[in-house]
């Protein structure tokens, strides 16, 4: 049998155990240019609050009834393809489930020889891709800047701030609490990090930023992109990839310091990924690089058994995690 975790009820504000429901059913036979797919690793991300909602977004969302979303690393166990063989490890868009059936097209092949398979859903997936194209195309990071990046411990941010201190900027991080912030400035070698849950976020970050800042990659918003206007330099660039403090809120936050876009002539961009997806395999092979000579480092964190999702999410969207969260999918 295989177990799936399906939309019980659209949320509205914080999602609860209760928007989710674990249901059961025969696992599906791959019909001719399809492959059957038992996952390992589902991957846990912001953007699947997004989905669960009934507004409009980017990418339709999920209904009531309809399998989770989601990425998967995994293994196929019969393939009507003859592009793939039982035992490729793939990486695929099974969403929530054991296992499932895929169209070939939607399957892609890993090389789980060098990395661990799990890291295609992190650091050389998504999550890595975004940040390498982010900072790159839009922030544009020069030598010598400052850079600053939120949510810094997290997927997406602990690659932006290593990438900027590749390109030659001073980078400071943006973090919940002294074990993420410890962790960004000892473990990741970023030259400054600020606790905004300490209290003084306004004081904290004029005084990590002496000279302003050049480039803000965004992942939170709120209040925390409210105190960075204030702190950016003339002709900067604010790269707008996450709003995660808004996502279960039921009204969006009001934005006080325009003002500071317009004086300073100020870049802000949004960006989604997969507006590069023809370009992913250059940025997937300017991270390997960077990972195997050591100047990446990365950190998972790991939630077992699909039952256990719903809680991961839940806990992701409140900064529980550390590092890139996944469910051990099989346990
Ligand atoms: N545009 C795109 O294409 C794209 C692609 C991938 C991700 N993203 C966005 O990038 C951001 C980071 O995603 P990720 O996958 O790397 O997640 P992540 O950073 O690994 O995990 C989320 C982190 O966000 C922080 N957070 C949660 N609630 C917060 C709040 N109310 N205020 C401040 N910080 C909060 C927490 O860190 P702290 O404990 O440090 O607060 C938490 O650990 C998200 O906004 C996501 O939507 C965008």
């Amino acid at each position: 049998m295989n177990k799936q975790v399906l939309l019980a009820s659209h949320p509205e504000g914080e999602i609860s155990p209760e928007n989710f429901r674990l249901a059961e059913s025969e696992v599906a036979k791959p019909a001719p240019g399809e492959v059957l797919v038992r996952n390992e690793w589902l991957s846990l991300d912001p953007y699947m609050r997004g989905r669960m909602s009934k507004a409009k977004s980017y990418a339709k969302g999920v209904e009531v009834g309809e399998v989770m979303v989601g990425q998967t690393v995994g293994e196929v166990v019969e393939s009507r393809d003859e592009a793939f063989k039982p035992g490729d490890k793939v990486l695929t868009s099974l969403g929530w489930q054991l296992m499932g059936v895929a169209k070939a097209a939607e399957v892609h092949k890993i090389d789980a020889s060098r990395v661990p398979a799990s890291y295609y859903l992190g650091i050389l997936g998504m999550p890595g891709i975004t940040a390498w194209f982010g900072l790159h195309e839009i922030g544009l990071p020069k030598e010598g800047e400052t850079l600053v990046v939120s949510a810094a411990s997290g997927a997406v941010g602990s690659v932006v701030g290593q990438l900027g201190k590749i390109a030659g900027c001073r980078v400071v991080g943006i973090a919940g609490g002294k074990a993420k912030c410890d962790y960004v400035r000892d473990a990741l070698g970023f030259d400054a990090v600020v606790d905004y849950k300490a209290g003084n976020l306004e004081a904290d970050l004029r005084a990590a930023v002496p000279k302003g800042v050049d480039v803000y990659f965004e992942n939170v918003g709120g209040e925390i992109l409210d105190a960075m206007l204030a702190r950016m330099r003339v002709f900067s660039r604010i790269i707008v990839c996450g709003l995660i403090s808004e996502y279960n809120a039921t009204e969006p936050y009001g934005y006080k310091r325009l003002r500071s876009v317009l004086v300073n002539r100020i870049k802000m961009q949004g960006m989604i990924v997969f507006d590069w997806k023809d370009r992913y395999g250059e940025a997937i092979k300017g991270l390997a690089g960077y990972l195997a000579d050591g100047r990446l480092k990365y950190r998972e964190s790991v939630i077992e058994g699909l039952e256990n999702a719903p809680r991961g999410l839940i806990g992701l969207l409140k900064g529980e995690n550390f590092g890139k969260q996944l469910v051990k999918l099989g346990v």
